[in-house]
């Protein structure tokens, strides 16, 4: 989805180590660091719109998870932002005006495996916009070849790459501390393209599978801690250091006309959700995600779908929900209309309290859900020395997103291990080590455990480096 918020991370693709191991397919590590400064607080409103419907929510602060890829023979190098709420892979064209795309741009000349397209692809984010051309040429993410991949090469765009607030936080970021493009990591149908022409191509990491480039049909995302100086993408497998527990697998949430169904194609990385419940804090309380018995006309309830987005901040509920659970938590927050987001003590780091959420297999609400436990303290995000936004905020809306489906974002995500299962479209779930989550559950069809990232199956391992930057939006 891209709504991206102020703490900005920075990747540069490190070093590619290699270790031969013979009849294994390559398993790609790929770590990040980051350093996070703190920062203004920012009143900026963004207008949001989406493909399925327009809605308006307000720019806050938080952190994009940048990695690099390599384009075109020989490489051209682009820091672009990790994003599971899209499907499209663009940089920025030599066409685009240096005032739009500040940074690195493509010189298809330059490449000799390059091939032009000729079809135009635009992208609406929540933060804003790219329009351009899809161009096909080979491209390399940690040290893996993908050869004719569709990408989008952007000639225009807004508030993406650029943007006007910047010089204000005095910063004086330099280019290499934002991102230049967007890797899109959702399903083929999610695409620009096919929601324009009804044609899906392949995205980066579905071409791994289909070239047989990766061992098994999975990826699978380390956020790490707020704070922390390192995270990690494995393409190809599983890292069973960086999580404790047992993976818990819940199916992706297919969808038909906008609606969830079972049996409809696959778009987002989603899941079913059906409840959020507060324990430890000033009070308990559960909202129900459930469609309820007065709204629906038979009487049945149904969950919602949980948008696992890497590349949105912060979580966001309807208001009466989120209201409902900061109350909760604590008496002394304060929403700000103004940049959309809640404003806490930042004594609330010391909080003891917990969000429970609450998943299933199925659109029908379970009495043994599959549940992540994630630290009230984890939430808390330093703006200045003494105030701190909530990572969790406000969306209301009246289209599919934001009503039948919610956005969580890298608030909640960075609680768990994710393995994001592209061959048995669904996402595994464990309590990330270091962040102070829990998972509980059971999976609930019995199905293979992916191949598991150890030190003599990785053939190659890329080192990224993720920098925080102070405000950006
Ligand atoms: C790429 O092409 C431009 C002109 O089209 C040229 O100036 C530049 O030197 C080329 N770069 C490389 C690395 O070949
Ligand atoms: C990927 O391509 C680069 C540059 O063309 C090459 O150096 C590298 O060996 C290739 N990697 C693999 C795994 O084929
Ligand atoms: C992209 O094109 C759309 C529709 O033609 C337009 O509304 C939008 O402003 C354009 N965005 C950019 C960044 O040029
Ligand atoms: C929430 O749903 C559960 C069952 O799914 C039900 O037992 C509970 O009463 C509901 N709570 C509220 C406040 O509606
Ligand atoms: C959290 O629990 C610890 C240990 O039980 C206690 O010392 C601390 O005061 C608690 N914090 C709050 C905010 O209640």
């Amino acid at each position: 989805m891209h709504i991206s918020t102020s703490i900005l991370l920075l990747v540069g693709l490190a070093s590619v180590a290699s270790t031969a191991v013979a009849d294994e397919q390559p398993l790609v590590r790929a770590p990040f660091y980051r350093r996070t400064t703190r920062a203004n607080w920012i009143r900026n409103r963004v207008a949001m719109a989406k493909r399925d419907g327009q809605s308006t929510i307000f720019n806050d602060q938080g952190s994009q998870y940048l990695l690099d890829v390599n384009i075109g023979t020989p490489g051209q190098t682009f820091t672009v932002a990790m994003d599971t709420g899209s499907a499209d892979l663009w940089v920025p064209s030599s066409q685009c005006p240096a005032s739009q795309c500040p940074f690195s741009r493509f010189n298809s000349g330059n490449s000799s495996s390059f091939q032009s397209s000729g079809s135009s692809f635009n992208i609406q984010y929540g933060i804003g916009s790219v329009n351009g051309t899809y161009a096909i040429d080979t491209v390399s993410v940690g040290g893996i070849n993908v050869s004719n991949q569709q990408f989008g090469l952007a000639t225009s765009t807004a508030d993406i790459l650029t943007n006007p607030q910047s010089s204000s936080d005095g910063t004086g970021k330099s280019s290499s501390m934002q991102s230049n493009g967007i890797l899109g990591l959702g399903y083929p149908q999610l695409t620009a393209q096919a929601s324009k022409t009804g044609k899906p191509y392949n995205p980066v990491v579905f071409n791994m599978v289909s070239q047989n480039l990766i061992s098994q049909p999975v990826f699978s995302i380390y956020m790490n801690s707020l704070t922390a100086d390192s995270g990690e993408i494995v393409f190809g497998g599983v890292d069973n250091t960086k999580f404790t527990g047992n993976l818990v697998y819940l199916p992706v949430v297919a969808m038909s006309q906008s609606a969830l169904t079972s049996t409809g194609t696959y778009y987002y990385w989603m899941v079913y959700g059906q409840s959020i419940g507060v324990t430890g804090g000033q009070r308990d309380t559960t909202v129900n995600f459930t469609t309820s018995a007065s709204s629906s006309k038979t009487g049945s309830s149904s969950n919602k779908a949980l948008i696992f987005d890497t590349g949105t901040t912060l979580t966001y509920l309807p208001t009466a929900m989120a209201e409902q659970l900061m109350s909760s938590i604590t008496s002394n927050y304060e929403y700000d209309a103004a940049s959309g987001v809640y404003a806490v003590d930042c004594a609330l780091q010391n909080s003891n309290a917990s969000f429970v959420l609450s998943m299933a297999s199925s659109s029908s609400p379970t009495t043994s859900p599959v549940t992540l436990t994630i630290p009230v303290s984890s939430m808390v995000i330093p703006v200045t020395n003494n105030v701190c936004m909530f990572g969790l905020a406000r969306m209301d809306s009246t289209s599919a997103i934001g009503n039948t489906m919610y956005l969580i974002g890298d608030s909640f995500l960075r609680s768990a291990y994710l393995v994001f299962d592209m061959g048995q479209n669904r996402i595994g779930i464990a309590a990330a080590n270091g962040v102070g989550g829990s998972v509980n559950g059971v999976t609930a069809s019995s199905t293979s455990a992916a191949n598991t990232l150890g030190s003599s199956s990785i053939l190659a391992a890329a080192a990224i480096a993720v920098l925080s930057s102070a405000l950006f939006f």
